[in-house]
């Protein structure tokens, strides 16, 4: 069974989607914060969590191995000596990398005024937001918009993106620009047969 390892160090609604999405995949949770709510998620998920601090992250990914890491909501810079022990460790950000790095990358977004922004899956480097591209999806902003909606948007196109992503990876598949939704617009959240989850959404 492949093994994955979902990082988090916040509120954990992609590490759910991904938790959810994925059939016979080995998970594990690791959260740099003791009272993140990431770990909430796994206790009720019933996946096996940890908390680690970055410095005893080392350590840890040298003695258990993963076929992907992937960052979810991690907010730490990993230094080169930590990836270089977790094999291939990839992340998602909320906007059309390069553009709107760090921290409330929808709200750079919407308040620059772009009409495009969207969602990237990466290569993690110790350069924060930086590598290699593996995917990304477009949201259009709307004239019409308010700030909420476009957040709301965002979150619901990780939720549907990044798993099947982690799948196509975690099985040597080619990440085309084609994942995509079903007929429901992306609505059901991952949920409905074509998104992937096998409900009639
Ligand atoms: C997501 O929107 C993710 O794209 C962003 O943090 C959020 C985590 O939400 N990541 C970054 O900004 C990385 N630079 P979650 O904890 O509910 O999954």
């Amino acid at each position: 069974m492949k093994k994955l390892a979902i990082l988090g160090s916040g509120f954990g609604s992609n590490f759910e989607a991904i938790a959810r999405y994925l059939k016979d995949v080995e998970i594990i949770c690791i959260s740099d914060k003791p009272d993140a709510y990431i770990l909430k998620r796994a206790e009720y998920l019933n996946i096996p969590a940890l908390v680690l601090t970055l410095d005893e992250m080392e350590k840890y990914f040298s003695e258990n191995k993963f076929d992907l890491v992937a960052l979810a909501g991690f907010m730490r810079i990993i230094p080169e000596n930590i990836l270089s022990k977790m094999g291939r460790c990839i992340n998602l950000h909320p906007s059309i990398l390069p553009a709107f790095k760090g921290k409330d990358a929808i709200k750079q977004a919407y308040l620059y005024g772009v009409k495009v922004t969207g969602i990237t899956i990466h290569e993690v480097t110790p350069v924060l937001d930086s590598g290699r591209i593996i995917a990304q999806y477009p949201v259009i902003i709307n004239d019409s918009m308010h700030y909420d909606e476009l957040e709301e948007t965002i979150h619901r196109v990780e939720h549907i993106i990044y798993p099947q992503v982690i799948e196509k990876l975690l099985n040597g598949e080619a990440v085309e620009f084609g994942v995509s939704f079903g007929n429901c617009g992306g609505k059901c959240e991952g949920k409905c047969k074509e998104c992937g989850g096998g409900c009639e959404g």
